[in-house]
């Protein structure tokens, strides 16, 4: 019989700790069984696997929250199962069904609810001032039989696991640098969501947090000129006319959910959204504030940007007037502390 936790929020990071249940589902004879909880988090695995060998994988991170009501509930899962769907079509697995997708989601959240693992909504909110960070993150993923030479993944499994998280970034600075690390390139897989594009951030963001900033910043891969996106989170600009700018999806970008999210939200403030290339001079000269958006970033915010030996500080390094807009009313949906006018959270019951 599972005890109730009590987990330290205000000191919770962004790791993995055990909850009680997750879920597995394989893929058999032409088609994927109906999945099933596990209660043991570890899972036995063929040495031959190319999900081991050449990282072909593919995963996906949304959040459950506990609203205001004091229901729990999920974040758009609808548009992580399409995505992760086209991850797993772009590594030519099988795709897995969007229902069996939402019902293993909810069924995960639904059997950890009652054990300590999701957050009260007081720790979030207090007064009607986000405070938080934390919630239940989701992480279905791919793993696949063995085939240890180079060839596609058969067999495929889903897992999905369930942590309580915090904060993703590090207290401390907002800076942000760029890079010339390459994390995607025309052609490539760098807007699928798989475990290949994950290695160069993780170096390039501790290349950053080494010399004392908060993230790095990706540019094309060709010309080193346009941005792209964060380590694991997409990018946007407030110019200095009050356009908010953002990398046009292709071939090297994630299309993030909270991107899109956002995209949405600036458009019901009045705020004009415009989705291009833009160079990283231009946002040295021309940009008053930069915030990068994702499942783990949330919307933070940049205090500058260094790129080469040139810096743009915004404003004072607070949070500014458009990103503190944006988050009180994406954070406000998410915890239902706002009315949720797009029809984005999803009982789990
Ligand atoms: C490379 C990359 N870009 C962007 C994002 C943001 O995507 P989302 O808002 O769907 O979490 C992520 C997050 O998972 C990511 O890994």
């Amino acid at each position: 019989m599972s005890k109730r936790i009590d987990i330290d929020w205000a000191h919770l990071r962004y790791d993995y700790i055990k909850t009680d249940y997750r879920y597995i589902s394989y893929y058999k004879d032409g088609k994927w069984d109906d999945g099933h909880l596990i209660e043991d988090d570890r899972i036995s695995i063929n040495v031959g696997s190319t999900a081991l060998h050449y990282g072909q994988e593919c995963f996906e991170g949304l959040k459950a929250y506990r609203t205001k009501k004091g229901d729990i509930q999920l974040f758009r899962p609808d548009e992580n199962a399409k995505r992760f769907a086209s991850s797993m079509a772009g590594l030519k697995m099988e795709s897995f069904p969007e229902e069996l997708f939402l019902n293993a989601v909810k069924e995960v959240t639904r059997r950890n609810k009652d054990l300590g693992f999701t957050p009260t909504y007081q720790t979030e909110w207090e007064e009607d001032q986000y405070l938080g960070g934390h919630a239940v993150y989701l992480r279905p993923f791919t793993y696949s039989e063995s085939a240890i030479g180079l060839g596609l993944s058969y067999s495929p499994w889903v897992v999905v696991v369930a942590t309580s998280v915090g904060s993703y970034f590090k207290p401390g600075s907002k800076a942000a640098v760029t890079t010339n690390k390459v994390r995607a390139t025309k052609n490539g897989t760098g807007w699928i969501k798989c475990d290949a594009n994950y290695v160069i951030p993780i170096l390039a963001k501790k290349e950053a947090e080494a010399n004392g900033y908060m993230e790095a910043i990706f540019l094309d891969a060709i010309e080193q000129k346009y941005v792209e996106e964060g380590s694991s989170c997409n990018i946007f600009f407030v110019m200095k006319d009050g356009t908010l700018v953002t990398p046009a999806l292709g071939d090297t970008i994630l299309p993030g959910i909270t991107r899109k999210s956002v995209i949405q939200l600036a458009k019901d403030a009045n705020i004009n959204v415009v989705e291009r290339k833009i160079t990283i001079e231009e946002v040295l000269a021309d940009a008053k504030e930069s915030f990068v958006t994702g499942t783990a970033a949330g919307i933070s915010h940049f205090s500058s940007i260094t790129h080469q030996d040139k810096t743009v500080q915004f404003g004072s390094g607070e949070i500014g007037d458009v990103a503190r807009t944006l988050l009180t009313e994406l954070k406000g949906i998410q915890y239902g502390a706002i009315e949720d006018r797009h029809n984005w959270m999803f009982d789990i019951d």
